[in-house]
């Protein structure tokens, strides 16, 4: 095997498995670089490490966590050309995607460790009470255990920053199994962890691969298992680990409304550019792209005219090319599906306005019109660059047709009224609502998750550390308060 080989980090050592794994570039399959993946025997080695330093993670200092943090967030942003080459080279996206998405790493942490300051437990006085005259209460967030963090290959560096930042900012080991399809920003990452002043393996990076990781969801020493994917995945991890805190982020099937008041020039050039640009920003594979766009009537072939000319122009092509908006997919099984599924709504009565064919892993930005709701291509959620157009009578039904889905992640709704607003807000069955934008929108410390088959738990800084953790009171009694 190559010297240049990717080492797994496993209990403060870089060590490799004895099975390559190969990392291609998805766009010409060129090689993007070579990992090994863990031994058992290793992966047995991280699991005892991390719960051997449970307890040492739960006693760190706030200001040693912040410190990491802070650090962490610098040496991101000290290295984020390479990190956004390594992210384009492994995944495929576009360059400009891959920058965002380092900085958006680098605000992640910065906020874990903003956060990790700001969390000193509270303090409640009980005396409320006759009965309870002198006591007091202090509650402490403590963490549930070292956290086995499985991540998806869409944004390998930010969605591995949302589980790993939280539990440093909690005290809580890691071990991170990275998407096998882009495991190099994971462990690039952990290098950089690596050198901060944490305890020696606080976060360890390891390739096991999918079939494999069961072993590891059912250990119970990784008493918290966050996984971001599929949902039949995550809802098996659930199903088997009935016993243990799983928070699962899932996908979606996204969807737009735009209400008859936003109808001006500027409003419909703004809605159709941000509908074009984010159901193909990084080739569809996000859980929040848009994939459902309704809008009333009364503007709706304006709307149509303006998306499918704004569609067509997006540049596709190579990820490292400077100019390219589209780049390929993940891989070609997952272009192929898409192109399936469009095939397959074509016979159900589907219309192609723009778009409609694949080249090796890079579907074309398409648009689809008369899409029947059974259709996968609007039913299932499509993670490819594919956008369905429907015209609907007024707020009532474009809210309905929101709602008229399994997933419910985020959803847009274009519109200056403020009262449908807080009607979108109040009736939409989603972990959140944008109003004047697409769905696609997150900020990474606002809280971020869905309901029905879009997952249990919700990321955003804050939101994860609680949900790494639980309540431990202590009473105080014979106070003179
Ligand atoms: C996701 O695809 O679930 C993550 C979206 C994001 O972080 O922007």
């Amino acid at each position: 095997m190559s010297e240049h080989r990717v080492p797994n980090l496993i209990a403060g050592e870089r060590v490799h498995g004895d099975q390559p794994l190969e990392v291609t570039h998805p766009y010409d399959d060129s090689p993007a670089g070579t990992t090994t993946y863990a031994t058992p025997d290793q992966v047995e080695r991280a699991v005892a490490h991390a719960a051997g330093l449970a307890g040492e993670g739960a006693r760190l200092p706030v200001h040693a966590r912040a410190d990491a943090l802070t650090a962490i967030s610098e040496a991101i942003k000290a290295n984020a050309d390479e990190l956004a080459e390594l992210i384009t080279a492994e995944n495929g996206k576009p360059m400009m995607w891959s920058r965002a998405e380092v900085g958006r790493a680098v605000s992640v942490f910065r906020w874990a460790a903003e956060e990790t300051r700001q969390q000193g437990g509270e303090v409640m006085r009980l005396d409320t009470d006759a009965a309870a005259e002198g006591r007091l209460a202090y509650v402490r967030h403590v963490p549930i255990g070292p956290v086995l963090a499985i991540s998806p290959f869409n944004f390998p560096l930010n969605l591995v920053a949302h589980k790993v930042a939280p539990a440093i900012a909690v005290g809580a080991p890691v071990v991170l199994k990275p998407a096998p399809k882009t495991p190099l920003s994971g462990l690039r990452l952990g290098e950089l962890i690596a050198e901060t002043d944490l305890p020696p393996g606080f976060v360890q990076v390891l390739n096991v691969k999918n079939e494999e990781a069961g072993s590891l969801v059912d250990d119970p020493r990784l008493p918290v298992v966050s996984f971001t994917g599929s949902g039949p995945v995550g809802y098996a991890i659930r199903d088997q680990v009935p016993g243990k805190h799983v928070v699962l982020e899932l996908g979606g099937n996204a969807a737009v409304y735009v209400a008859s008041d936003y109808a001006s020039e500027a409003d419909l050039d703004w809605a159709s550019t941000r509908i074009a640009n984010f159901s193909n920003y990084q080739a569809g594979q996000s859980c929040i792209g848009v994939q459902r766009v309704f809008a009333d009537a009364s503007l709706y072939e304006d709307l149509k005219a303006r998306v499918v000319e704004k569609v067509a122009a997006l540049v596709t092509g190579d990820p490292r090319d400077e100019k390219t908006f589209v780049g390929p997919m993940i891989e070609e099984a997952a272009a192929e599906r898409v192109e399936q599924w469009v095939t397959a709504a074509q016979g159900l009565g589907a219309s192609v306005l723009t778009g409609g064919h694949r080249d090796f892993t890079t579907y074309a930005p398409t648009v689809l019109e008369g899409v029947p709701h059974e259709a996968k291509a609007s039913c299932e959620e499509v993670f490819g660059p594919v956008l369905l157009l429907e015209s609907v009578e007024g707020d009532e039904a474009g809210l309905a047709a929101i709602n008229d889905s399994k997933f419910g992640l985020q959803a847009g709704v274009f519109t200056h009224d403020l009262q449908l607003a807080f009607r979108a807000q109040r009736e939409l069955e989603v972990g959140g609502v944008i109003i004047g934008d697409a769905p696609s929108y997150r900020a990474d410390q606002m809280p971020y998750g869905g309901v029905k088959d879009s997952g249990v738990g919700r990321e955003g800084i804050r939101y994860t550390m609680t949900d790494f953790t639980y309540e431990r009171v202590m009473v105080l009694t014979g106070l003179d308060l």
